[in-house]
């Protein structure tokens, strides 16, 4: 496992930075693409460890994938691929996504297989998405309780009406694109709106999606049909960009502008978040408005920082960045307290327990609740060792400790940041 040590740097944060380009767009351009007739060209494709989880699935599921520099090109499977059986396991790596949404891409083709991954991976819940798939006519498993391998047979469907017990945008992802192989219809409905890059980029890829919002939630209908092919530059990551952003707020005198980075409202909550904390956040609009993700150039200046509250309507629009916000309450003047965001617990890690174990061991007043934690500050952080419990999110928040503790933050676990965010060691000193 690796080590990195970190301090407090000798001057503010200051420049412009391009943070790599949106994890959860990426894996969807790809998965989407593999599911379409013809090829599909996404420029800016992101390098994290996860989205080559993405790729390597549809190349293992027959997809014709190449790579050029940055842009990936990938010809779908068409609208009637041969039915196939699989012997190995297909590796999804660490990567949730690959694996809910590569489940649903698969529900309506006539392939046999086992979805796998790291042992990390093995820990994390997937009934979810069997259960949807399942009523549609998937034949699906699921091993020890509910958890990964999967395995699958997938088949002719029926579309469903389908509420997800819990707000994840993965699940609603995998039964829209299960909806689209399916004999009728298909609406998902969400009582606390998710992230829509899936809606988007059904919508630019010809799907008949319908979305209708309410008081009650959001649904949206998606028909059985075919995709075009993609054309798409994937804008920057808003959450690789909120971590610049936390390490600009934490840091006296510092000012950052983050280049061209995906302005999407249901992904920018946390600099919601960041503007009530009290911190100088402005976005100015980039690009032509054509493409089907809003972009912006986001300037963070630090100021003096508040406590927050955040509850369950907030928490989709910010979940990877709840972590971030642990580490800036520790600054912040009051008691900030998250609320409604048990789905912490049953990500990469125990977000909560291992967000709270770090913080302390740095001194801060932190407790767990159930589903969300309490942060009293501010503090000033010791520094000391911190393990990541190989999250990718949690090494970064570790990380940005070290600029305003007094002594120097061992992370343990750091190289786990190159699953969403290679480069970021490089790209903080850079600013720095
Ligand atoms: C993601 C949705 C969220 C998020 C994850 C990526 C996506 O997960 O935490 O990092 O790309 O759809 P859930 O759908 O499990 O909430």
């Amino acid at each position: 496992m690796s080590v990195v040590t970190v301090g407090r740097p000798q001057r503010p944060l200051s420049g412009r930075c391009q943070v790599p380009s949106d994890k959860a767009i990426s894996h969807r351009a790809a998965i989407l693409a593999a599911g379409s007739a013809g090829t599909s060209r996404i420029g800016n494709f992101s390098p994290a460890g996860d989205c080559h989880a993405s790729t390597a699935l549809v190349r293992r599921l027959g997809c014709e994938v190449t790579e050029d520099g940055d842009t990936l090109e990938v010809t779908g499977l068409g609208p009637s691929p041969s039915s196939r059986v699989f012997e190995e396991g297909l590796d999804c790596g660490r990567s949730g996504t690959t694996m809910r949404l590569g489940a649903g891409l698969v529900a309506g083709l006539p392939f046999t297989l086992q979805l796998t991954g790291h042992a990390q991976l093995l820990r994390r819940p997937m009934e979810r998405v069997a259960e949807p798939l399942r009523r549609m006519g998937a034949e699906i498993s699921t091993s020890d309780g509910g958890r990964p391998p999967i395995h699958l047979r997938g088949g002719e469907l029926a579309g469903i009406e389908f509420t997800p017990p819990q707000a994840s945008a993965q699940v609603k992802s995998a039964v829209l694109l299960a909806g689209l192989r399916a004999s009728s219809p298909t609406t998902v409905f969400e009582p606390i709106p998710t992230r829509d890059h899936t809606e988007r980029l059904l919508a630019a890829m010809g799907a008949h999606v319908v979305v209708a919002e309410s008081d009650q939630g959001r649904s949206v209908r998606v028909e059985p049909g075919a995709l075009n092919p993609l054309r798409l530059v994937v804008p920057g990551d808003a959450s690789s960009a909120a971590v610049l952003a936390a390490a600009a707020a934490l840091v006296k005198g510092s000012d950052v502008v983050l280049e061209k980075v995906s302005a999407n409202p249901s992904r920018i909550g946390f600099f919601n978040v960041l503007r009530r904390m009290g911190a100088r956040v402005e976005f100015e609009p980039r690009g032509d408005g054509r493409g089907p993700e809003p972009v912006a150039d986001i300037r963070v200046r630090y100021a003096a920082l508040e406590a927050f509250r955040i509850d369950a309507r907030e928490v989709p629009a910010l979940i990877d960045e709840l972590p971030l916000l642990g580490l800036l309450a520790t600054a912040a003047e009051g008691m900030s307290e998250v609320r409604g965001a048990a789905e912490l617990r049953v990500k990469e890690s125990d977000r909560i327990k291992g967000l709270i174990a770090g913080l302390r061991a740095l001194g801060a007043e932190a407790e767990e609740l159930e589903d969300g934690f309490i942060v009293r500050g501010p503090t000033t952080l010791r520094g000391g060792v911190c393990d990541a419990q190989t999250d990718h999110r949690l090494a970064m928040t570790f990380t940005l400790a070290g600029l305003v503790s007094e002594g120097p933050v061992e992370v343990a676990g750091s190289e786990f940041v190159a699953d969403s965010f290679p480069g970021f060691l490089q790209s903080l000193r850079g600013l720095s």
